[in-house]
């Protein structure tokens, strides 16, 4: 099958001309002006923008989380993401602790194989580093094509490993050829803080914000950062959100060492005060918590200045009878929220559109950074001759609301009920096969496939 797109506007982290593309198979095989070629089929996408499909590095699809699992499937999930302009996403497997990683994986095989109906790969958190698991990360690299390793510095007892396990992990990862990616958070102090507001009957929603001040981010970030420096391991800092962290890299990262920075959509454009709308504010219930308005000028600035190279989602959703859980209690309430297939709309709509960064700026951080920081690049995150044909077309005119009455994600609310944006996907290509059109998904569950990554050396 050959199909040919006429008259796009190609966008990439790197330029921006009008051309055709032309695509045989599941690749990219020519790019040029007018290109004489006849194809099986063709697509106008004259007065569009067509860019690399979106990379999501940081999603929960059906994650066992806080005594429930988060509501999207790998079917569900990925369609939702196919349909807002994201082609690959990265999910992760946890270990739980007591147990191997073979057996994680295995699990999440089960959960995500047949079941995709977009590209996928797999982070490995790694919950309790110890001699096996020591042994494991090798194979993971080598064969698995899992070269990122996921850590937690909070949730104990859960998820979270000390200092030492952080260090020694470290060590190995490098050793291998992958990188260290972190949830830096503080969690003895969180633990902390919620115990002492349960204890003086403060349970509200908003108190699940009181008790992950900034500094316990920021602190985090910087412990993560001068051991990644101690052991020259490349990292990765996952949902940043605020300016104590990123001023806080941005001086340690002087140094000139590996140390990249997410953010997440919600980072950019929510705020702190919507905790204070009483249990609703459940809805953005989510660890670290949002913040505020001059943190998110911070991270714009930091993607700006290239301190942040990534714009993710964290999608991690519930429905609201899960978020119930904590009506008593707001530690209680699952943490996570719902953008998978809001991101790319609302980051083209908040961030270009109202000028605050660049169309190349856009895929950059929304496409070709995550491709290239986790092993994927130049396969996926652009358009180019050989890579496989992920392809977005965007009418950057149409103006649409976004509602939990018409997406795609198995959540029963948006945390956007009602944003009026600006751009709006139209088709999407995974692989050369058109997934979306017309605001249908033409393709079924196991058509996605799992993403064998590289290794990483942390330069991008
Ligand atoms: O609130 C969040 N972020 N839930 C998902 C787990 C995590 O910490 O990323
Ligand atoms: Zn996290
Ligand atoms: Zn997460």
């Amino acid at each position: 099958m050959s199909i040919l797109i006429k008259n796009g506007r190609v966008i990439t982290a790197a330029e921006d001309y009008v051309a055709d593309i032309y695509i045989e198979g599941e690749t990219i095989s020519a790019i040029g002006k007018n290109l004489p070629i006849q194809a099986d089929a063709v697509i106008d996408a004259s007065g569009k923008l067509v860019f690399p499909g979106g990379i999501d590095p940081h999603v929960h699809l059906s994650m066992p989380f806080m005594g429930t699992f988060s509501s999207d499937t790998y079917e569900t999930g990925t369609r939702a993401a196919l349909f807002g302009g994201t082609t690959t996403v990265i999910d992760f497997v946890l270990q739980k602790q007591g147990h191997s990683l073979k057996d994680a994986l295995a699990d999440w095989n089960s959960r995500a194989r047949g079941t995709a109906v977009g590209d996928y790969s797999f982070h490995m958190a790694v919950t309790d580093f110890n001699e096996d698991s020591k042994a494991e990360i090798k194979d993971m690299v080598e064969n698995e094509g899992i070269t990122s390793f996921k850590t937690f510095m909070a949730y104990k007892g859960a998820l979270m490993i000390n200092d030492s396990q952080m260090v020694g992990l470290m060590q190995e990862v490098k050793k291998q050829g992958g990188m260290v990616t972190v949830h830096a958070t503080n969690g003895d102090m969180i633990d902390y803080l919620i115990a002492k507001h349960r204890s003086e009957g403060k349970l509200a929603p908003l108190y699940h914000y009181l008790s992950q001040p900034e500094v316990t981010e920021a602190e985090a970030s910087c412990r993560f950062t001068d051991l990644a420096d101690y052991t020259g391991c490349p990292g990765y800092i996952v949902h940043m959100t605020c300016e104590g962290a990123l001023n806080g890299v941005r001086n340690a990262t002087r140094r000139n060492q590996k140390v990249f920075a997410e953010t997440c959509i919600q980072y950019l454009i929510l705020d702190a005060s919507l905790y204070e709308k009483d249990f609703e504010g459940a809805k953005w219930v989510m660890s670290p918590p949002l913040r505020e308005k001059k943190d998110q000028q911070a991270l714009w600035a930091g993607i700006n200045q290239g301190l942040v190279q990534v714009v993710a989602t964290d999608h991690c959703p519930f429905m609201w009878e899960q978020k119930l859980m904590g009506r008593d209690d707001f530690s209680k309430i699952p943490n996570g929220h719902p953008a998978i297939e809001n991101r790319m709309e609302l980051l083209y709509s908040e961030g270009v559109g109202k000028g605050k960064i660049t169309l190349n700026k856009y895929v950059e951080v929304a496409c070709t950074n995550p491709a290239k920081i986790f092993g994927m690049f130049p396969r996926k995150g652009t358009i180019g001759i050989g890579s496989d044909a992920d392809i977005v077309i965007f009418d950057p005119e149409e103006k649409h609301a976004l509602s939990a009455k018409t997406h795609h994600m198995n959540v029963d609310y948006s945390g956007y009920e009602g944003w009026e944006l600006t751009g709006k996907v139209k088709t999407v290509l995974l692989r050369g096969t058109v997934a979306v059109d017309d605001n249908q998904c033409l393709i079924d569950k196991g058509y996605g496939q799992f993403i064998k990554r590289k290794k990483v050396n942390g330069t991008i």
